[in-house]
């Protein structure tokens, strides 16, 4: 009789943030906001480094993809989540679910890559000035920046395809407000304690190792620093990744908040929100710490926006 009444799911509902209906209003307009900083910000940063060929070092092009990356985080789980708070529009095909767990994951997880990619540009760059060219040469530039992606792109196949595998029937209300991967094991309908090891440990190990990179190259640049006596040539130094750390302080610190906390019988619930942090919020904050942090990055952008005037005053006379 049971096996009968099974009904395999075709669709998922997204339960959203909140359902404190004075709440969504507000949610909304901030979210939007927030949103519209990330998506100006970031296509801003890459258009003025795309545009501006002072800006085509290696340091650059791979905050060009960091941006670039940013742009399409946010715009995976973001519009989606602004359409379920406005319209409640909570339905998701269960394709679309998987297509937006991948492309999260798959993006989330190039972000770690990128920023270890940048601090290695950041240790050859103040510990190795001298052999930059040839360190930083742009095939290798490209190698880190493509490793990046596919190692990205590989890890969350990974996950994409043990989790769309799964049995789904009767259960589809997802307690989230994008498709991630723990809210989607806890309604399928089978024992699925394999695959959360296998999440935590495959996750656990590649956030780790990129973390490991990052602390390897900071301690390098740590002990540089300190044999630097004059004080100019140390700050000058300490400038020039001042932008990065933060970037990556705000990554693995909201990462480990989110994910570094025993499990509790709430954790989900309040993994739903701490997700709000680096899906909303991160993405519109990178940009703004790389333009305020950055003389060439802010002498670029005015220039770009003076000849875009220029080019609209030519074309009106
Ligand atoms: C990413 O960085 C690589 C390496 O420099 C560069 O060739 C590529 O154009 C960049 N892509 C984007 C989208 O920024």
């Amino acid at each position: 009789m049971e096996e009968f009444n099974k009904t395999f799911v075709t669709e998922f509902i997204l339960l959203g943030i909140t359902d404190l209906p004075q709440l969504k209003s507000i949610l909304f307009i901030t979210f939007l906001m927030f949103y519209l900083l990330s998506f100006v910000g970031n296509l801003s940063i890459v258009a003025v480094i795309i545009a501006d060929h002072g800006l085509h070092t290696p340091m650059y092009m791979l905050l060009c993809n960091l941006s670039f990356l940013d742009f399409f985080y946010a715009t995976t789980t973001v519009p989606k989540m602004l359409s379920g708070l406005l319209l409640e529009d909570k339905k998701i095909s269960f394709q679309g679910c998987i297509t937006q767990l991948h492309i999260f994951h798959f993006l989330g997880s190039t972000e770690a890559m990128l920023l270890s990619s940048m601090s290695y540009d950041r240790y050859v760059a103040i510990c190795n000035p001298l052999r930059y060219q040839v360190l930083m040469a742009r095939e290798v530039c490209f190698q880190l920046a493509f490793t990046s992606w596919l190692i990205g792109f590989l890890y969350s196949l990974f996950h994409t395809i043990l989790t769309s595998r799964l049995p789904f029937c009767n259960m589809n209300e997802i307690t989230h407000f994008y498709c991630d991967i723990k809210p989607l094991l806890k309604l399928a309908c089978t024992d699925t304690h394999i695959n959360e090891s296998l999440v935590n440990i495959v996750t656990g190990s590649v956030a780790l190792g990129s973390f490991i990179l990052i602390i390897i190259s900071y301690s390098f640049i740590a002990t540089h620093l300190q044999n630097i006596h004059s004080k100019q040539g140390k700050s000058k130094a300490i400038s020039t990744c001042t932008s990065h750390f933060t970037v990556v302080l705000l990554y693995y610190g909201t990462a480990f908040f989110t994910y570094l906390r025993p499990a509790t019988k709430n954790s989900l619930e309040q993994e739903r929100m701490t997700a709000i942090l680096f899906t909303v919020i991160t993405p519109a904050l990178n940009p703004i710490i790389y333009t305020l942090r950055n003389k060439d990055v802010k002498r670029a952008l005015r220039k770009l926006v003076l000849q875009s005037l220029l080019v609209k005053q030519i074309q009106y006379y």
